[in-house]
């Protein structure tokens, strides 16, 4: 089973066994987009409880008072990676998807206010569609937003032949051009995805990207699942580079 519709999730913030966060997830089982039935999928807890095993973020000069998110979420789906960021990173996460998964995605943000608070952290969220990445719109607000992220995360993202193209173009619009930039993606290593895996790679690699960490995990024998899953952490290679139209 790659996929759950489980409403707590237990989070590592460090290697200490005890050391962990719930995040709770209200019941998605009636949402749906791009064909698919809203659920947490195993990429998600898989990033989210590697988070705390990559180095911290340099979020400095970042927030609402710059043109720089700290950290946002692509694909957010019931939100997992980057509600869980949030509290590892102590640092304010904005979590985006389709407009069918917002109203999923805006109460599950609530649901963790409070958690999320008590570990210094906070989260927003909107509409990003990657087919039209310049367009961000806050659910709060309604009001379009222009930042450019600090860090990008994205989980399970890359499952049909359009989707390194669109998350190519996506990062590339969205990821903020400075040295400290990170993009953060998971995706299960299944023998169909695999040529969309390698298109993401060239595609990123081409819009000026590369990789500076990679690894594999598996998931704990309660997915009943034994595919392997692929994480990886890209950053800018050469800043000069401009973005392919
Ligand atoms: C397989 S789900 C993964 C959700 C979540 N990241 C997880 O791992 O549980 C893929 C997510 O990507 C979103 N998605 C697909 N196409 C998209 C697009 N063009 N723009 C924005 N989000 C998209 C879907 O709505 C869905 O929430």
């Amino acid at each position: 089973m790659s996929s759950r519709t489980r409403l707590a999730f237990h989070v590592s913030l460090s290697e200490k066994a005890s050391d962990q966060i719930i995040i709770q997830i209200t019941d998605p089982r009636d949402v749906s987009a791009d064909n698919l039935a809203l659920a947490t999928w195993g990429s998600s807890e898989v990033l989210a409880n590697m988070l705390h095993r990559l180095p911290i973020p340099d979020l400095s000069s970042t927030g609402l008072q710059t043109d720089v998110f700290p950290v946002l979420e692509l694909g957010a789906g019931t939100g997992l990676v980057g509600l869980s960021a949030a509290a590892v990173w102590k640092c304010w996460t904005c979590l985006t998807d389709l407009p069918p998964i917002l109203p999923n995605l805006e109460a599950n943000v609530a649901l963790n206010r409070d958690i999320l608070a008590q570990h210094g952290g906070s989260a927003a969220c909107g509409i990003l569609d990657w087919s039209n990445p310049e367009k961000h719109i806050f659910e709060s607000t309604g009001h379009a937003a222009a930042f450019k992220a600090r860090v990008i995360l994205a989980a399970d993202t890359v499952y049909s032949e359009e989707h390194p193209e669109l998350l190519t173009q996506a990062v590339a619009a969205r990821l903020e051009k400075s040295d400290k930039a990170r993009f953060v993606m998971c995706y299960p290593l299944r023998i169909g995805y695999l040529d969309h895996i390698r298109d993401l790679w060239e595609r990123l690699e081409t819009a000026g990207l590369v990789c500076v960490d990679e690894g594999r995990e598996s998931l704990d024998k309660s997915w009943d699942e034994d595919t392997p899953y692929e994480w990886c952490v890209w950053r800018w290679q050469d800043l000069n580079v401009q973005p392919e139209p």
